[in-house]
């Protein structure tokens, strides 16, 4: 038999131990607690903006090493234009307060999605953030931006379909590790905790490849009332789950 291709997920009894090394938000909810407080969409997203800067710092007291916050879908131009604008000011607001605390915990900012086609100063402020906290070495905070895994799966086909026709590589060689280097979140360890807020269950076109093996955990808490209490209820959750990775 030829040699076994290697596992594209942690074999059984490795990856995380109890505090999970990756987790992954989708941050929902917003929308419905403003809702609920008579309060316009946008009152929604800019208390959720307040639990995104608890939830970081908890994460990274907590030793997590990559925190992963869906903020923006692929799918989420579809929603009215004042709220779409309203969300990039939040974003430019968020970065523009959050960067010091950045540095001095030590964390690192990276972008996983099409951030590119958002308007040229939050793509400017993003890259800032992304290359001043590069040498830092606490957590990573991936901020999903015009994120959607169906795209960035896409993109993984056509960079193999072009380094196979020009000779970079082999058909015959492309396996589960030729994908995840080209993948977003090539650079992050392996999703361990996946959390939906808001009581969805579903998706929602994020990290449809990086999940194979990740826990789920979906919470009725609306995003914005979110907090380090959460993270650490959730976490323990993860704790007394049972991991196999298929083994037994
Ligand atoms: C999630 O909250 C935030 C983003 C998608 C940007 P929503 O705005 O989707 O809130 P609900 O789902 O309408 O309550
Ligand atoms: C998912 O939430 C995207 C983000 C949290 C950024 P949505 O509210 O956009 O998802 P659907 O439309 O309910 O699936
Ligand atoms: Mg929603």
């Amino acid at each position: 038999m030829s040699s076994a291709p290697a596992p594209a997920i942690p074999p059984a009894g490795g990856g995380a131990g109890p505090v999970p090394r990756h987790v992954a938000i989708i941050m929902d909810g917003n929308g419905r607690w403003a809702k609920r407080r008579h309060l316009p969409h946008l009152a929604g997203h800019r208390q959720g903006a307040e639990a995104v800067r608890k939830t970081i710092e908890a994460a990274a007291e907590m030793g997590i090493e990559a925190l992963t916050l869906y903020a923006f879908s692929s799918e989420n131009w579809r929603r009215p234009e004042d709220e779409i604008s309203g969300l990039m000011s939040l974003l430019k607001h968020f970065l523009r307060m959050e960067l010091g605390r950045f540095h001095k915990n030590g964390l690192r900012l990276q972008v996983i999605g099409d951030y590119r086609c958002f308007p040229a100063d939050v793509v400017d402020m993003l890259d800032d953030a992304v290359a001043h906290t590069a040498p830092n070495s606490g957590m990573i905070v991936a901020l999903a931006l015009n994120y959607g895994s169906q795209r960035e799966l896409t993109e993984v086909a056509r960079s193999i379909a072009l380094d196979v026709r020009d000779g970079r590589l082999r058909a015959e060689d492309i396996d589960e590790r030729a994908i995840e280097a080209r993948l977003d979140t090539a650079s992050l360890p392996p999703l361990d905790l996946l959390i939906r807020t808001s009581g969805e269950v579903r998706l929602s076109n994020f990290l449809l490849w990086q999940a194979a093996y990740a826990e789920f955990l979906f919470i009725d808490t609306l995003w914005p009332d979110f907090d380090g209490e959460t993270l650490a209820a959730a976490l323990d959750v993860f704790a007394r789950r049972e991991r196999r990775f298929g083994g037994r």
